[in-house]
């Protein structure tokens, strides 16, 4: 009798060691979510109870957060991630319970459903975030002498994001070479975030199964007489969570020469886990210096939403161009936002070192064909890069016009590299001019506006000599015009002329 007790309760405490053992939050919990491209985009949730509270850290995608608060239990719990980006507090909440040995959580957008996944044990200490590695002394990288105008050319991101494959890069190229767009001097066809795929045992970073050999993609994007970019980022991982290049900065430079690589976007992302916006600087040199070593000459485009003054110093890292803003979107705000907002900028662009006020969205759906006109009339006269970003295999006539205009584009990439300013404004009605490597203008007449409106502008007042001679470069066609010209300008439109 007491044996069998005894042999009950053994059993009982067997079971509730075990039970306990299972009700445990404690422990590194890993989401694996299946990026169907040979790689899985790992979320982890690091949890340690702690006297009724849960702290730890999670790990998602590009951001790494220690739990800066929570409530509740196993049964049933919420926990707050925090971390500093840059000045800026960023925060996450997640909701979880215990479900048998798996961790259900998910985050929930404005009281909606909550969007739930299954997370697992995982080995403590993986997907911790790696050692800090010091930022080096700061030196002056020299410059590589690449784009003496804006780089011009086509990238992935705007049109299919996380989607895109070696085959779209493939059609894009041909179109380019094969519908004027070459001829018109677009030559860099550019892949963004999405193609990084595992390093190998010595670290060497391959790419992901949409990419299936970057040799061969580079070797027939050169064969059409273009060049290939690429995107990597100084962090453990990029925006979209993928492999970032950094421990590995000259394994990666190396790799891309290797591979054929001619241009490469280097996005922040991960980076400011480990790094404050005034270490920016060292640790886009790392790259330049190791693009430098690499002995191919590539463009070198330095990403980080125009934070820590880069057009100051984007120069000494050896970057070519530099974003001044974060993310465009294919809407006229997002874009009448960006593009007249760069005025201040102006004294940083030369030839060699733009300012990047991100890639056009001219032909992907979100804008009219006029306010497209504007998009590109605008960068034109901002010297900014123009990288389409529209999927050039099946465009309309009327964009392809827009960019291919080999008279506005002649703008974009004068020579003399002087990025232009707003000379004027009246309520939504603004006058830019910049001045050309031949002695004349480029003077842009765009109306904010969502009426049309008349625009006049003085030649004496903008400096010019009277009576000059003016071109629109949209009609194509010479203009009359005395002292002054007049033009009536369509609601979010534009009138380009240039002027000698
Ligand atoms: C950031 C960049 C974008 C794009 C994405 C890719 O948001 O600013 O241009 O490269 O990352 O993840």
């Amino acid at each position: 009798m007491t044996r069998q007790l005894y042999r009950y309760s053994l059993a009982f405490l067997v079971l509730a060691v075990a039970a306990a053992a299972v009700a445990d939050l404690n422990g590194n919990w890993v989401v694996r979510q299946d990026m169907h491209d040979g790689t899985f985009r790992n979320t982890y949730f690091h949890l340690r109870m702690e006297g009724g509270r849960i702290a730890g850290s999670i790990r998602l995608t590009q951001f790494f957060y220690k739990i800066s608060a929570s409530s509740g239990g196993p049964d049933g719990f919420t926990i707050t991630g925090s971390m500093m980006d840059g000045r800026n507090e960023r925060k996450v909440v997640y909701e979880g319970k215990l479900v048998g040995d798996e961790l259900h959580i998910g985050t929930r957008r404005a009281n909606g459903p909550l969007s739930e996944m299954a997370a697992v044990r995982a080995a403590e200490g993986e997907g911790a975030m790696p050692p800090r590695v010091a930022p080096p002394k700061l030196h002056k990288v020299a410059d590589n002498g690449l784009v003496r105008t804006p780089p011009m050319g086509w990238n992935s991101w705007n049109k299919f994001a996380g989607r895109v494959t070696a085959e779209d890069v493939r059609g894009m190229a041909d179109a380019i070479a094969s519908n004027g767009m070459k001829d018109a001097g677009y030559v860099y066809v550019n892949i963004d975030d999405t193609w990084e795929g595992e390093r190998d045992a010595h670290g060497k970073i391959q790419s992901n199964q949409k990419f299936p050999d970057m040799k061969a993609l580079a070797g027939y994007v050169h064969g059409k007489g273009l060049k290939l970019g690429i995107y990597s980022s100084p962090g453990p991982n990029t925006c979209a969570g993928y492999e970032g290049s950094y421990g590995h900065e000259m394994d990666d430079a190396r790799t891309y020469a290797a591979w054929g690589i001619d241009y490469l976007k280097y996005d922040w992302c991960g980076a400011r886990n480990l790094y404050t916006d005034d270490e920016m600087q060292a640790v886009y040199q790392k790259m330049g210096d190791a693009l430098a070593a690499s002995g191919r000459p590539i463009v070198f485009s330095l990403c980080q939403y125009g934070r820590a003054d880069v057009w100051k110093w984007g120069p000494e890292v050896g970057g070519n161009l530099w974003r001044t803003t974060g993310d465009i979107r294919d809407a006229w705000d997002s874009m009448a936002r960006i593009g007249f907002n760069q005025n201040d900028l102006a004294a940083y662009a030369s030839p060699g070192h733009f300012n990047d006020p991100d890639m056009l969205e001219i032909g992907n759906g979100g804008m009219t064909d006029e306010e497209y006109r504007t998009h590109m009339s605008l960068w034109s006269i901002l010297a900014a890069p123009l990288l389409a970003g529209n999927d050039l295999r099946s465009m309309t006539p009327a964009i392809h016009e827009i960019l291919t205009n080999r008279e506005v584009i002649a703008i974009d990439q004068d020579p003399a590299g002087h990025q232009g300013h707003r000379a004027s404004q009246n309520g939504e009605q603004e006058v830019w001019i910049r001045p050309l490597a031949d002695g004349s203008s480029a003077v842009a007449l765009f109306n904010r506006a969502a009426a049309e409106a008349k625009i006049a502008v003085n030649w004496a007042d903008l400096g010019l000599p009277a009576q000059p001679h003016v071109r629109d470069l949209w009609r194509h066609q010479d203009v009359t015009a005395g002292a002054e010209y007049t033009a009536s300008v369509p609601a979010h439109g534009v009138v380009l002329l240039r002027v000698r």
